[in-house]
């Protein structure tokens, strides 16, 4: 059910980011999504019949690097069955194999569904993110741990 997208991928990945966000709420432009889905640090997961997809990128600074669960969208029509918890795992899971031992998210604060499947996946709250979508948007960044400390 879940595969990884390649860059045939981009018309209906925008078109679902059509059917999950509103404009307002900061669209991908198709320009993004293509760079994600050639991206060798990207990766994009497509559920079913883009009933859902998820992007995972890996983000560095000097030698730390860490993954982010950079997109999740689940279409109205297929929610509350599963399918965001399902992408996420086969993100955090290719993170994993790409020797990612941290994974972060942001999220608006008021966001609760997002949250809750978050928080049920093992992510804490590490920071708060004011005015992080504009202002009087705050955010809130979740961690999760990858592996066990040594
Ligand atoms: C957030 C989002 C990705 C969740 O996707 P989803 O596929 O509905 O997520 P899941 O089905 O895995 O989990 C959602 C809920 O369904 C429940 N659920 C899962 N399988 C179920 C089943 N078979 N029967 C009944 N409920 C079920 C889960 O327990 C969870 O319950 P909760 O909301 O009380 O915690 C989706 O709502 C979405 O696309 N929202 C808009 C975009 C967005 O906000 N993206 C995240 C940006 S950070």
């Amino acid at each position: 059910m879940i595969r990884r997208a390649h860059a045939g991928d981009l018309e209906s990945l925008m078109a679902l980011e059509r059917r999950c966000f509103a404009p307002h709420e900061g669209l991908f432009q198709r320009r993004q999504i293509k760079h994600l889905l050639t991206s060798a640090k990207a990766a994009w997961f497509v559920y079913g019949e883009y009933w859902g997809a998820c992007c995972m990128l890996i983000s560095a600074n000097g030698r730390a690097r860490w993954g982010r669960l950079y997109s999740l969208a689940v279409d109205p029509a297929h929610r509350q069955h599963g399918i965001g918890r399902a992408l996420v795992l086969a993100g955090l899971q290719w993170l994993t194999v790409q020797h990612i031992d941290q994974c972060r998210a942001e999220v608006k604060a008021g966001n609760e569904s997002a949250r809750r499947l978050y928080e049920s996946l093992g992510f804490a709250q590490t920071a708060e993110l004011p005015h992080y979508y504009g202002i009087g948007g705050h955010g809130l960044r979740l961690t999760k741990a990858l592996r066990d400390a040594p």
